[in-house]
């Protein structure tokens, strides 16, 4: 089967014609669009040659930020008047594939600054490689409500890339946070977005400072942050251990650069607790979601890392593991179950919620970057 072929297909059959990417077309509970999921599956599209997919996509974001931006108004001020005490003035994390909040769902905290800043890193990707000015001048406006956003929230504690840990600061999202501002920040330097009044690049240089002063314990990015409070500074959760979205801070949004000490030593420390030897990447070690099996587009963000470091073998032989893990017609799952973490935790999920969601576009998406930034590193030599 051709994968990578495949791949495209399933994720322009599942573009909602208003340009918003379901997460999972079958799956109950994800069929919304996620600015994390959405950002990268538009990413892989750009690098695959389908632009008008992507440009949809941004398109569709811009809508929808500009349909709830006056709550970043409303957040400003509540700011000002001190810590906020409900988050009510929050930009989702998903939104019906129409781009309306979704409200059913309140089990799940909406409440995950992380993909506001990767749809502004997707957007500039975009526009660095497709030349498309246009695009930005006619988005410049949620542009501007996004970096705006950031800047107010980033500080608040809010749900991991995960959807879990609503207490804390995530270095993860606060990556995604600094990479969307820092994108915004360069396009600016190149002329290409004059319409950027706001100091996006010092906002962002603030986010790296925060990270190398409280995200980092015995020379190695924890997973969470205690936010600051009353009385109390910011400080690393040590017990938090180590997480594969970690790798997020080396590629793309790099905080740090991928030789850079503290990345090596966190790549090191998901090498060792986190990937399987011969197979994928787990996601952290308490996981229990699906009794917490090895997630394909973790397996291929490690070979990402690895093709842009040269290190062609071991991304090949991750990307190779994931074409293992797809169904008969061609469909990537989130994670497979061969091998989980907490092998009684993994029936209780499928009587709650059915089987494993597949294919998820997000997966990919992930195994499309893979596949493009190894032909890459092959045409570098
Ligand atoms: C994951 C999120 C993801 C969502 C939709 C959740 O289970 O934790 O990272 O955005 O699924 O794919």
């Amino acid at each position: 089967m051709d994968y990578y072929r495949r791949s495209i297909e399933i994720i322009l059959q599942n573009q909602h014609p208003g340009g918003a990417y379901v997460a999972s077309p079958h799956y109950p509970n994800y069929q919304f669009c996620w600015l994390r999921d959405g950002s990268f599956i538009a990413h892989a599209m750009d690098r695959v040659g389908e632009h008008q997919s992507a440009e949809a996509f941004f398109r569709w974001v811009d809508r929808t930020i500009t349909r709830y931006a006056y709550k970043v108004d409303e957040l400003e001020k509540q700011m000002k008047s001190g810590p906020l005490a409900a988050t009510k003035s929050i930009l989702h994390t998903r939104y019906t594939l129409e781009g309306e909040e979704e409200s059913s769902d309140s089990a799940w905290g909406n409440f995950q600054i992380d993909g506001y800043g990767t749809w502004l890193w997707a957007l500039a990707e975009h526009v660095k490689q497709t030349g498309n000015d246009r695009l930005l001048s006619e988005l410049a406006d949620s542009v501007n409500v996004t970096v705006r956003y950031l800047e107010a929230a980033w500080r608040l504690p809010n749900y991991d890339c995960w959807e879990e840990h609503p207490g804390y600061l995530h270095p993860y999202s606060l990556a995604a946070v600094y990479g969307g501002l820092m994108a915004v920040e360069q396009l600016g330097a190149t002329g290409k977005f004059a319409a950027c009044r706001l100091p996006a690049g010092s906002y962002a240089a603030e986010v790296k400072d925060f990270i190398t002063r409280m995200a980092i314990y015995r020379g190695k990015i924890v997973k969470h942050v205690w936010p600051a409070a009353a009385g109390r500074t910011a400080r690393p959760v040590i017990q938090s251990g180590v997480d594969s979205s970690l790798l997020g801070l080396a590629v793309p949004y790099q905080v740090f650069s991928r030789n850079d000490p503290v990345i090596l030593a966190t790549v090191a420390a998901i090498e060792k607790a986190l990937h399987r030897s011969g197979g994928g990447v787990y996601r952290y070690k308490g996981d229990v979601y699906y009794g917490g099996g090895e997630w394909l587009l973790l397996t291929a963000w490690l070979g990402w890392y690895y093709a842009q470091n040269s290190e062609e073998a071991g991304a090949s032989e991750l990307l190779a593991w994931i074409e293992g893990c797809a169904d008969e017609a061609g469909n990537f799952p989130e994670q497979v179950s061969e091998h989980p973490l907490a092998p009684k935790e993994f029936q209780p999920w499928v009587n709650r919620w059915g089987p494993v969601a597949t294919p998820l576009l997000w997966s990919h998406a992930m195994y499309l970057i893979l596949h493009e930034s190894l032909k890459e590193s092959g045409r570098k030599k």
